[in-house]
């Protein structure tokens, strides 16, 4: 098996160790759906391949890597709200089956949790997470709401894009990563190297994100395909489009944000952004992060064998979930 799976299925006996009481049923029921629906566990899986690249065992990061995964699906929870997602991981999202209150209150528990797990954590590092897991959290918020705020805002740099992703997806990828470097206790000048590249790697994934969400099989995927373009999300897809776009194709582009039918507005939009070589242009923004990523990588000075990880690269680039 490799150090990868390992890993992972490691990462997924102690999530299953997580229990909520069974009352109030409205309030626990869901995050015990929610959790065991599955994911692919990255986040947590990268601070465990991180500790081990620091130095030290798997087992010493377990705590700081669960609180990782469990903030992640309170995120998850939440966005699924502000984006009106109605499948999530193949099954039918918490607000959905539920409602939106009992999504935000359960999340909020679910948020609370994830600072009990890092509560558990080797004492002598908690100050170090606590103060990037914080600046994290508040960073991961500001990028919610760019997101939200740039559907209906008429102009939007590739600039500001990336510094929208970069908060709401990479500085949890960064936090992750550093996490296995504060508990392995490597020094200031690689937990900044390890940092910077879960930042390249993060805005890589988000961007693939974006992909996956107009392209992708939504079998696989197991969200609902064509969600960006339904609420006039300003992705990189959108935003070379725009730049592409002259004459006709850049009043068709302006027309489809209005289409009420989903079907029509996903496969018109798919259409012009092939007339527009979109997905091409979106790709080459992808290598060219993913190799900054690899960069950093090499730059990391450890005796420790870097395979594991760079699997995990190659996993993330090859993705279709
Ligand atoms: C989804 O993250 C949210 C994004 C930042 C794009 P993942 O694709 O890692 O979701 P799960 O945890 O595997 O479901
Ligand atoms: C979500 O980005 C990022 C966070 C949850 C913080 P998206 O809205 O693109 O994620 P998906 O596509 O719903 O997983
Ligand atoms: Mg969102
Ligand atoms: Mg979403
Ligand atoms: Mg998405």
């Amino acid at each position: 098996m490799s150090e990868l799976l390992k890993l992972s299925h490691l990462i997924e006996s102690e999530i299953t160790k997580i229990e909520f009481p069974l009352s109030p049923g409205n309030l626990y029921d869901p995050l015990n759906y929610f959790l065991s629906n599955g994911g692919k566990r990255l986040r947590p899986v990268l601070t465990l391949l991180a500790t081990e690249l620091g130095g030290v065992q798997k087992e010493d990061a377990i705590n700081c890597a669960l609180a990782i995964e469990v903030f992640h699906n309170f995120s998850l929870i939440h966005d699924d709200i502000m984006d009106a997602a109605p499948i999530r991981r193949g099954k039918v999202t918490v607000h959905e089956k539920w409602n939106s209150n009992i999504a935000i209150l359960s999340g909020d528990v679910l948020l609370v949790k994830a600072y009990q797990l890092l509560a558990n954590q080797k004492s002598q590092h908690i100050p170090e997470l606590l103060t990037l897991f914080n600046k994290t959290a508040i960073e991961v918020c500001e990028g919610q709401q760019m997101d939200m705020d740039f559907e209906t805002s008429e102009f939007v740099t590739v600039d500001e894009y990336i510094k929208m992703i970069r908060l709401k997806t990479s500085v949890l990828l960064g936090c992750a990563l550093e996490f296995g470097f504060i508990v392995s206790n490597n020094s200031i000048s690689n937990r900044k190297k390890i940092y910077d590249f879960g930042i390249n790697i993060g805005i890589a994934f988000q961007i693939q994100d974006d992909l996956l969400d107009l392209y992708g099989n939504p079998d696989k995927v197991g969200k609902q395909v064509g969600g960006d373009v339904k609420s006039n999300k300003k992705t990189l897809l959108y935003l070379i489009a725009e730049k592409n776009a002259v004459g006709d194709l850049r009043e068709k582009l302006n027309q489809v944000k209005s289409e009420l039918d989903l079907n029509s507005k996903v496969s018109a939009t798919q259409e012009i952004y092939e007339t527009l070589g979109v997905k091409i242009e979106t790709k080459s923004y992808l290598d060219r992060y993913y190799q900054q990523a690899i960069d950093l990588l090499d730059s990391i000075e450890t005796e420790s064998d870097k395979s594991a990880i760079m699997e995990m690269v190659n996993y993330l680039f090859n993705r279709e979930h």
